[in-house]
């Protein structure tokens, strides 16, 4: 284990989007550490699952609850419900979004809106919900997990959320900096998590994607959810209000210096949990 065992024993950490993916890899790594942890998003076909098989592994229980991000009052009610259980939230990962790939002109004004509620304002419900419950009397850490955000054609409206939410990290990290409160943003480049299912599966995407990137590979799940870790951890207290991108390079890279490929580029199989089928 990279971390000592116990780290996170006595805290709990709320994960939205905590039943697939990286969100799910956040709680396996925080639960494993002693965190009780608390996973939500909207289809209890992905939280149900989730919460059993996280809760089998751990051997403690992950408690399960479903809430629509961009419904205030249900996140209001998935916190209410966390602290009734657990008694405090140490910790929020604001990981569940999510987006659709298109050039921006065939973006439709009802999904770009749709991607800005879950990813900018759904960001904002939970974060006050749980500031607002818990952590402005007894501090806490908050870790917004983001994308890269210079540019990224054909995600107009999710890279506009995104670079909402560091500006706003960036803010609240100053203004709740007196309450205790630590804030960052996480911007993974590409992940080889559940996410990548929502592309194209024959287009040669994911391909091109490995190309990109200087350590030719994807991320793997527990990669990021190791960084997230560290910043969550009493390792990172003096960390607050900045963006860590973990991208391999991705973001460093033109196409001025060739880095060859390594023979073939094959498309890596996308990791299912222990109780997908
Ligand atoms: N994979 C990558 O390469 C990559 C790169 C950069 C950033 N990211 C970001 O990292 C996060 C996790 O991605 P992932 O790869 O693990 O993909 P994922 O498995 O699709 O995770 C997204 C999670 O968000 C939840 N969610 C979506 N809309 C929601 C809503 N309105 N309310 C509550 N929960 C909602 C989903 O659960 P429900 O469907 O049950 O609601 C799902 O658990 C996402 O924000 C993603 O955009 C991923």
């Amino acid at each position: 284990m990279t971390f000592q065992a116990g780290l996170f024993d006595g805290k709990v950490a709320f994960i939205s989007g905590g039943g697939t993916g990286i969100g799910a890899g956040i709680a396996r790594g925080l639960g494993r550490l002693g965190a009780r942890v608390a996973i939500a998003s909207r289809k209890p076909e992905h939280i149900e699952p989730a919460a059993a098989g996280l809760t089998a592994e751990l051997g403690h229980e992950v408690l399960g609850l479903t809430m629509d991000l961009r419904d205030r009052n249900a996140t209001a009610r998935a916190v209410d419900a966390t602290l009734a259980r657990f008694g405090r939230i140490d910790v929020l990962v604001n990981n569940g979004g999510g987006q659709f790939l298109s050039p921006a002109a065939a973006i439709r004004h009802n999904g770009f809106d749709a991607v800005i509620q879950t990813n900018l304002v759904g960001t904002w419900n939970l974060t006050r919900a749980v500031a607002d419950a818990t952590m402005l009397q007894h501090g806490g850490a908050i870790l917004n997990i983001t994308m890269l955000t210079n540019v990224f054609p054909g995600m107009a409206h999710s890279v506009a959320a995104r670079a909402g939410v560091e500006a706003m990290t960036r803010t609240l990290a100053v203004e709740w900096a007196a309450a205790g409160i630590r804030l960052n943003c996480l911007a993974p480049g590409y992940v080889n998590s559940s996410g990548l299912r929502n592309y194209p599966p024959d287009s040669g995407l994911i391909e091109s994607m490995v190309s990109r990137v200087p350590l030719k590979r994807l991320a793997t799940v527990a990669e990021i959810a190791d960084f997230a870790t560290f910043l969550l951890s009493p390792a990172a207290t003096y960390c607050t209000g900045q963006t860590y991108v973990v991208d391999g390079g991705k973001s460093l890279w033109g196409d001025t210096w060739p880095i060859p490929d390594p023979g073939e580029l094959t498309r890596p199989p996308i990791p299912r949990e222990p109780w997908e089928s």
